[in-house]
């Protein structure tokens, strides 16, 4: 949280929130962060020892979920995607998120850093909307869904500080360790999804480079054979003949 983290915020929207392609690929990223919440709360309501954490836990999940609606709708409004390419858009949920090992985030981390996790997670997330929000940078019906999601993110963040103060005995999260460690792990998510992204782009540029040069090549000096290709015939018939009759 600071100025620098608003200022990049501001920069990278001013470009995702222009062109229509990256618009639906911002919220479509949101719905999918979104629905992995859900599922790490119901975990949650799983896993903790606290009936009274235990509500709120599945509250949070109800939210997420709505909010993850909420995105998706907005997603497909920008209407840049046909119903196959939303379906394969939809699916990249699992590359992203789900459970790791065979244990759930809240398996993994235990109660504390859980709560410390979502703290900071939900604090991030209400100044990225916020900043999205004051600079108008969405289209009037994402604005109206991003200040109704705000709303609930609000009592995300307050609430997940209130239990994680009460569990560690503080006064304050920024001394703790657990909320360093949230940081450094987002921190350290953040560089990894980067990498990956990278990883994804020089791939595509080597292949296209082997194409031009290796493959295109090729085609200059190869020539088809006599005739072309054939149908060979079978009883006189050709495969797609008999195929035909038979349908
Ligand atoms: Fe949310
Ligand atoms: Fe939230």
């Amino acid at each position: 949280m600071g100025a620098g983290r608003q200022l990049w915020i501001r920069l990278t929207g001013s470009i995702a929130w222009r062109f229509p392609r990256e618009r639906h690929r911002l919220l479509s990223a949101f719905s999918r962060t979104e629905q992995g919440s859900s599922l790490d709360m119901l975990a949650a309501v799983a896993g903790t020892q606290r009936r009274d954490l235990r509500r709120k836990y599945f509250r949070h999940a109800l939210d997420e979920w709505r909010h993850s609606v909420l995105f998706r709708r907005r997603a497909n409004a920008q209407g840049v995607l046909d119903a196959t390419e939303a379906g394969r858009d939809e699916a990249g949920l699992l590359v992203e998120h789900g459970i790791v090992g065979g244990r759930t985030l809240f398996e993994r981390l235990g109660e504390e850093d859980f709560l410390a996790f979502v703290f900071v997670a939900e604090a991030d997330a209400v100044e990225q909307f916020d900043v999205y929000r004051r600079h108008d940078m969405p289209d009037p019906g994402t604005n109206l869904a991003l200040d109704d999601i705000l709303k609930d993110e609000a009592f995300h963040v307050s609430y997940s500080r209130q239990e994680l103060l009460r569990l560690a005995g503080a006064s304050r999260p920024e001394g703790l360790a657990s909320v360093r460690k949230a940081r450094w792990n987002r921190v350290k998510e953040g560089w990894l999804r980067l990498s990956r992204d990278i990883g994804t782009v020089m791939g595509g540029l080597w292949l296209l480079i082997a194409y031009v040069l290796v493959v295109g090549p090729f085609r200059l000096i190869a020539r088809l054979e006599s005739g072309g290709w054939q149908v060979a015939p079978v009883d006189g018939r050709s495969a797609l003949d008999r195929a035909r009759s038979e349908a």
